[in-house]
């Protein structure tokens, strides 16, 4: 932001263009001679073949300011879709700044006092992100400010040299799960960044929870895969993907505009040729499994020799290792996660489904289900599909009940397909390292292996097991592909 602002600055004390100067003194009823002044200049910037323009009215003696500046290029196609965007902010700041000044005088009328929150202020500056011969890139910030009340909001705006032609942001992008992809890679961001936030604060236990949960709310809210939310995105000749989200988008207002960045190179998959061209950067080999694939089976397990692997009772602070671990042998597994853990979680949640593993709801606190009433097991179960839809975006397929337990009871509230095992090493009663080992690698083809990601012991031996799963001829897959499908609600399937 300060960077744009300099720039700006600079660039009006080395202007050196046309000024036209327009003063238009009235009168109001009260007598007053207001002196609006209205004052275009055009100046010239770094770049050769763009020019500044900059507008500023000072109207109602000073209550009501605007400063616009906006580029003028030597195409004609893009000046018009920039000069009638820039129009609008005008526009709206002229209907703005009247009601204020109505309400101002309004006000002195009544009380003979003069008010100070009733004055309006826009202001809308800009920068070049990106150019060269067949593309630019603009970046535009504005703030508005009306009756003591600021607001600021970043946007960019990308052009086509050639033909003038605004690109939008899906032309960007290789496909249409770019919102998807975006909103998992900032929510991710974010988390973080609360997290780290948290840890700075003193208070109480309770609420720094309190304070993750809220922002956690509000991240989910304002990284939802609408094209609203990631209006900010800004590439910029460094390589570099920038996503501003507007003050109030994602945390509270006193955090003002908040930014993560994603270096270009790291996100092949998602960048269009277009954009993958002007970068430089290679076409994309197959690392992971992309979001899009995920329903795809790859592997037919009547044909292959499959196994599955899942964890139970996560996430917890050893499921980024685990998750590292899969992700650089390429094995795709199916978390049982908990609400109350995915909770105070949520990035491995998010880890979990953009490197294709699948999720499972393994209710919100494990209990026996068989222990509660109807409406309890409806809420285990709806709370924890809720949250995760409110961090993922997807409601699981599948359920494991606690402990493997449910009854007649149980299975009229449990509506979906009921995965259990056929491979149970005790990984939770913590055996010597290699006869937790043993154990996990004895499958027959087709089964479903149940661990724990809970257990450092666990998550530890996962390397070796697969190591030695996979030079007995193993592939691995998620319980979805495991099992033949369609699954039936209520019905529980612990191997192919
Ligand atoms: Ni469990």
């Amino acid at each position: 932001m300060k960077k744009i602002i300099l720039i700006v600055i600079v660039l009006a004390l080395v202007a050196v263009g046309i000024v036209i100067l327009n003063n238009k003194s009235s009168t109001d009823k009260a007598g007053v001679t207001k002196n609006n002044t209205e004052t275009t200049v055009i100046s010239s910037s770094k770049y050769d073949d763009i020019n500044v323009k900059t507008i500023e009215l000072r109207e109602n003696e000073s209550r009501s300011l605007l400063s616009v500046s906006y580029p003028v290029t030597e195409n004609v196609k893009i000046n018009k879709t920039i000069e009638s965007m820039s129009q609008e902010f005008i526009d709206s700041f002229t209907e703005i700044s009247q009601e204020q000044e109505q309400l101002y005088q309004n006000y002195l009328n009544d009380t003979g006092v003069k008010s100070n929150t009733t004055v309006t202020n826009y202001v809308q500056h800009f920068d070049v992100s990106f150019a060269n011969e067949t593309y630019i890139s603009f970046v535009f910030d504005r703030y508005e400010n009306t009756g003591g009340t600021g607001s600021n909001t970043v946007f960019a705006k990308v052009f086509s040299r050639i033909t003038g032609e605004e690109i939008s942001l899906g032309d960007l992008f290789a496909d249409d799960n770019y919102l998807e992809e975006l909103s998992l890679l900032s929510r991710k961001q974010l988390y973080k960044k609360a997290e780290e936030k948290s840890k700075t604060l003193n208070g109480t236990k309770k609420a720094i929870t309190e304070y993750l949960e809220s922002n956690i709310e509000s991240i989910n809210e304002g990284t939802k895969p609408v094209i609203e939310n990631f209006d900010g995105l800004v590439i910029s000749d460094d390589g570099m993907l920038t996503i501003y989200f507007d003050k109030y988008q994602v945390a509270a207002g006193s955090e003002g505009i908040v930014s993560i960045e994603i270096p270009l190179k790291n996100i092949p998959e998602l960048l269009s040729p277009t954009v993958r061209d002007v970068f430089s950067i290679k076409k994309p080999i197959n690392k992971i499994t992309p979001l899009a694939q995920q329903q795809v089976p790859t592997v037919d397990c009547d044909i292959a020799k499959c196994v599955a692997l899942t964890f139970d009772d996560g996430p917890s602070i050893y499921t980024g290792t685990l998750l590292d671990t899969l992700a650089q042998n390429q094995v795709p597994a199916t978390f049982f996660v908990l609400g109350r853990s995915a909770k105070i979680q949520p990035d491995s949640i998010v880890r979990i489904v953009a490197e294709g593993h699948e999720l499972g709801n393994h209710t919100w606190d494990h209990k026996d289900l068989r222990t509660l009433s109807g409406s309890d097991i409806d809420a285990q179960l709806r709370k924890t599909d809720d949250l995760l839809h409110s961090i993922v975006g997807l409601k699981p397929k599948n359920i494991r009940p606690p402990y493997g337990a449910y009854n007649n009871e149980v299975l009229k509230h449990i509506n979906r397909p009921i995965i259990l095992w056929s491979v149970d090493p005790e990984d939770w009663k913590k055996p010597m390292q290699e006869e937790l080992i043993k154990r996990m690698t004895s499958p027959k083809s087709g089964g479903i292996i149940l661990a724990h990601d809970i257990h450092e012991s666990t998550v530890k031996v996962i390397p070796e097991v697969i190591s030695r799963l996979k030079n007995l001829g193993f592939t691995f897959v998620t319980v979805s592909d495991i099992l033949r499908q369609p699954l039936e609600p209520g019905v529980s399937y612990s191997h192919r």
